[in-house]
């Protein structure tokens, strides 16, 4: 990308999120009230490797084992209050807040499709998960091999981020930030990009548009809420990523990032046996051989931040942030707590 469009991109994000600030938008009063049993049952369903953790997080008659996490929850800022009526952190289904700079006109009218309903849309559409079609704006492969990593932060992104001597780049869920601000604070501290992966990891192209806003604003909220900035890169659950979605995340600011490398490691998790450690080993190794690429991992359970562990000591350090990728910028708005930067 030349500079000069660079910049316009920038600025074209700066005056969005103005309008964020700006353009409050109240109308939440009917819509605190979640039943996380019934959503979590539903969510377990599709992402077996969540199992654990979310549920844990979740239960409150088990609140003695994460207690102690619960405590230390992102508090709920006055200025979300403010701006949506709430005063807690959402469930599993997000409540919609219409937002003044989401213009509802100019998303396109494709149909919404379960995952692997491939045949709902035109082409045109340009889904990534059906067809691996990319728009010039997704960012897909990289001029060096780079791992990143998708899902946390969780309590096993604590020995990754030990691990780790470079910068890379995670996107995370909004729902475990809040959950576990300490470890996604940390992950800011010791130099890491972040961008999101959504609020609760809904396959996006199944959802309305409000709901998808829904699962994008909450993630972006519970960022500035923890680490004072807000994203400009965005990894879709699945790769769940059509027309429709991109013209939502775009108004948003934020630029989708696909990957060229799939380590399928979340099957070694659902104990699905057509993936294995050696066999991902052997992939890293292949992928080397042309030294270029965007992997995908994920930092949401043990197993698969021991995979990402060997496959960074195979790798090295020499590894791109996905923002280093493509000479982008890592945020598009940055506050310090006195306000803005
Ligand atoms: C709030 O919601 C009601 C009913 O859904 C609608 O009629 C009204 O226009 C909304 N107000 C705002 C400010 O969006
Ligand atoms: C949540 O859903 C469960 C299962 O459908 C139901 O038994 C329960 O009453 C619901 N709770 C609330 C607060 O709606
Ligand atoms: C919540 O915790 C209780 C007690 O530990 C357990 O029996 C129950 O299965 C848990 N429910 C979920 C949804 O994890
Ligand atoms: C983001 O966080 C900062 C403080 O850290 C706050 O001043 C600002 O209002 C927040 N929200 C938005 C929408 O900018």
């Amino acid at each position: 990308m030349k500079l000069s469009t660079l910049l316009t991109v920038l600025i074209t994000h700066l005056v969005t999120l103005q309008v964020v600030v700006q353009g409050i938008n109240l109308n939440a009063t009917k819509l605190t009230s979640q039943n996380d049993t019934v959503h979590l049952q539903a969510f377990q369903n599709v992402i077996p490797h969540y199992n654990g953790m979310l549920s844990n997080d979740l239960n409150n008659s088990n609140a003695n084992i994460i207690g102690m996490e619960r405590l230390k929850k992102t508090p709920f800022p006055p200025w979300l209050t403010e701006f949506t009526g709430i005063t807690e952190w959402p469930g599993l289904n997000p409540p919609y807040i219409p937002l003044d700079f989401i213009d509802m006109a100019k998303i396109p009218n494709y149909a919404t499709y379960q995952q692997g309903n491939c045949d709902a849309n035109p082409r045109e559409a340009c889904s990534f998960d059906c067809d691996y079609c990319v728009e010039p704006d997704d960012v897909h492969t990289c001029y060096k091999l780079s791992q990143t990593f998708d899902d946390g932060p969780s309590p096993a992104t604590e020995r990754l981020l030990q691990h780790l001597r470079h910068r890379t780049t995670f996107f995370n869920l909004g729902i475990n930030i809040v959950h576990y601000p300490d470890i996604y604070k940390k992950m800011i501290d010791k130099g890491h990009l972040v961008g999101t992966h959504t609020w609760s990891h809904e396959y996006l192209p199944s959802l309305s548009n409000e709901q998808i806003i829904a699962q994008i604003e909450w993630s972006v909220w519970a960022m500035n809420a923890t680490g004072n900035h807000f994203p400009k890169w965005f990894r879709p659950p699945y790769g769940g990523i059509d027309n429709r979605v991109r013209s939502i995340t775009r108004m948003f600011g934020l630029q989708a990032v696909l990957w060229d490398h799939d380590t399928f490691d979340w099957k070694l998790v659902a104990n699905d046996p057509s993936q294995s450690e050696g066999q991902i080993y052997r992939n890293v190794m292949d992928w080397m051989k042309t030294g270029r690429g965007l992997i995908l991992e994920h930092d949401g359970a043990e197993r698969t931040v021991d995979v990402a562990i060997n496959v960074y000591d195979i790798i090295g350090r020499d590894q791109l942030t996905v923002a280093e990728c493509v000479g982008g910028a890592d945020y598009i708005r940055k506050f310090d707590y006195n306000g803005e930067l």
